[in-house]
């Protein structure tokens, strides 16, 4: 992705923002995403939720890049999208630094950093153990030492309409299909500490060119390929 097409996305996107408050007063006939719901919000929905309520380092996120009590990893998430991973695993207590390489996604997690440290509380606390890299992961990766490195790049497109897929449909309006995420992996599997985590779809084939996984953590819909490296 290209600087000048990332621009010319967000430009996109930010007209339909706009449009988007004079269309979401009129009734909508289908489940068509608006742009407005492309927030990054540490605090409310889904991730709030989680953060109060979640299952702490059992989630299979936690496992995945080896939290067990008394063991903390410092995480490196190359592909920090809207945050989501990042600030779960900075709420059970681990140093995240985030990459992030559009201007559009790291503007939006620039903002939503910004509320969330405002809210203050735990919620603070957590992004207090955040920071922010707005970079390509296969070059700013090099500079970095971390315990884990989390990739988590676009998966291939599902035909599922549910909240959560139309987020990713609006990502990926923003980003593309992050084509390269295979040289991405060759650079974390050269440059983690210990670990490295492939987010992927629960049935997938794994990805090519890649050595095989060290252990696998299955989730619902999504599954977890960590690749032993210390
Ligand atoms: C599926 S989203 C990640 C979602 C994230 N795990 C979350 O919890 O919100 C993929 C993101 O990775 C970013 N990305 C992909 N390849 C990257 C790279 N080489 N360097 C930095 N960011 C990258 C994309 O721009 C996109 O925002």
């Amino acid at each position: 992705m290209t600087a000048g097409k990332d621009a010319g996305r967000g430009c996109f996107l930010l007209c339909r923002v706009c449009f988007s408050e004079y269309t979401n007063r009129m009734p909508r006939p289908d489940k068509t995403p608006t742009p407005d719901q492309l927030i990054c919000d540490f605090t409310g929905g889904a991730v709030g939720h989680r953060f109060r309520f979640g299952g702490g380092r059992g989630q299979a996120l936690a496992r995945a890049v080896g939290m067990k009590a008394g063991k903390t990893p410092s995480i490196v998430d190359a592909t920090a999208g809207l945050g989501e991973d990042a600030f779960l695993l900075a709420s059970l207590g681990a140093a995240v630094t985030l990459i992030e390489r559009s201007a559009v996604m790291h503007g939006l997690l620039q903002d939503g950093l910004a509320r969330a440290r405002d809210a203050g509380g735990d919620v603070a606390a957590a992004i207090d153990r955040m920071t922010l890299v707005h970079g390509d992961a296969r070059v700013v990766l090099a500079s970095l030492s971390a315990d884990v490195v989390l990739v988590d790049p676009m998966h291939p497109p599902r035909k599922k309409t549910a909240l959560v897929k139309n987020k990713m449909r609006l990502i990926r309006e923003i980003v593309g299909g992050d084509e390269d995420a295979v040289e991405l992996m060759r650079v974390a599997l050269a440059t983690a500490g210990r670990r490295v985590v492939l987010k992927w779809p629960r049935l997938a084939e794994p990805m090519p060119g890649i050595p095989a996984a060290s252990h696998r953590i299955t989730g619902k819909s999504t599954r977890y390929d960590v690749f032993m490296v210390g």
